[in-house]
């Protein structure tokens, strides 16, 4: 089978943006871009210049792959409408298995950035695992040519393993962030600048990459400090959703100090 030298990329969100600008700079050919609405045409257009359409998928020109970077419950809807006659189809979700492209054509495959990725952000594509997995040896070394023109770092997982790499991913980053947002929440609330936290933030993710897993962790829970974690949820009286959430997380750190 011949290498992918033309890529279409379904959708104009955050995954798209950065694919497109990381194939573009690895010299890949995106023949087209397709979009859901007029408007989400046009401020793709303004960051690419690529087409970019948003008209019915029968006005397709046919390439090599077609990226279903969409919503997880739009895969399979998005991946029927483009009508392929075998070509191949992949998409970029970490939690949806592959099987879900089955049916749509005869060579399909998972082509996941583990990255957390927003529209316009200025990112280091190169730096970022990419993920693939295809339904034959062949289509997985042609997605993998393409994978190594725009990162360093590619890997092969299944849809068994993604699934929890996509769940480790969710702790990592999602939760993570979400911490920071609580923290963030309670300095306003006495009027502290949230920013305050910065150089602490950073040093966590540095510790986190450097250090082995858990071995690190500092704060009361870790030293077994209970009138402070006492006070700590005390604070949080008139807020039950931060207390249960920091017991759960104080509990959960505890268990893992037993382990070690
Ligand atoms: N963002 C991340 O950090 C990240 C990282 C790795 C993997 N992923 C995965 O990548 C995929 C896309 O995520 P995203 O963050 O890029 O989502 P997003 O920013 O919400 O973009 C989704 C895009 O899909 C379009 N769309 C939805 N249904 C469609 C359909 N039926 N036909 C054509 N286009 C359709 C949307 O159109 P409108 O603009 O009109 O709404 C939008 O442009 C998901 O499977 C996600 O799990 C995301």
């Amino acid at each position: 089978m011949s290498a992918i030298k033309t890529i279409t990329v379904i959708g104009t969100g955050n995954v798209s943006f950065h694919l497109v600008k990381a194939f573009l700079n690895g010299g890949l050919k995106v023949v087209q871009v397709v979009a859901r609405t007029d408007a989400s045409a046009e401020r793709f257009s303004r960051s690419f210049n690529v087409p970019v359409i948003s008209s019915a998928p029968t006005l397709l020109a046919e390439t090599d792959l077609y990226i279903l970077a969409v919503n997880d419950d739009k895969i399979k809807e998005a991946a029927r409408a483009l009508n392929l006659k075998g070509q191949l189809v992949v998409h970029t979700s970490g939690a949806v298995p592959m099987e879900h492209l089955s049916g749509t054509s005869s060579n399909t495959g998972v082509f996941y950035p583990l990255q957390t990725l927003t529209y316009g952000d200025d990112v280091d594509f190169k730096k970022i695992p990419v993920c693939i997995e295809a339904n034959d040896k062949e289509n997985y070394e042609r997605l993998e040519k393409i994978a190594r023109k725009i990162t360093s770092s590619v890997y092969d997982v299944d849809s068994d393993r993604r699934k929890i790499l996509h769940l480790a991913a969710v702790f990592a980053s999602n939760f993570s962030y979400h911490m920071f947002t609580i923290a963030s929440a309670l300095l306003q609330s006495v009027k502290v600048d949230p920013d305050i936290l910065n150089p602490l933030i950073l040093e966590t993710a540095r510790k986190a990459v450097h250090h082995q897993p858990g071995s690190a962790q500092t704060g009361p829970a870790t030293r077994k400090d209970i009138e402070v974690m006492k006070k700590h949820l005390e604070l949080l009286q008139d807020n039950e959703m931060y207390a249960d959430i920091y017991r759960l997380l104080s509990e959960s750190i505890l268990k893992h100090k037993k382990k070690d």
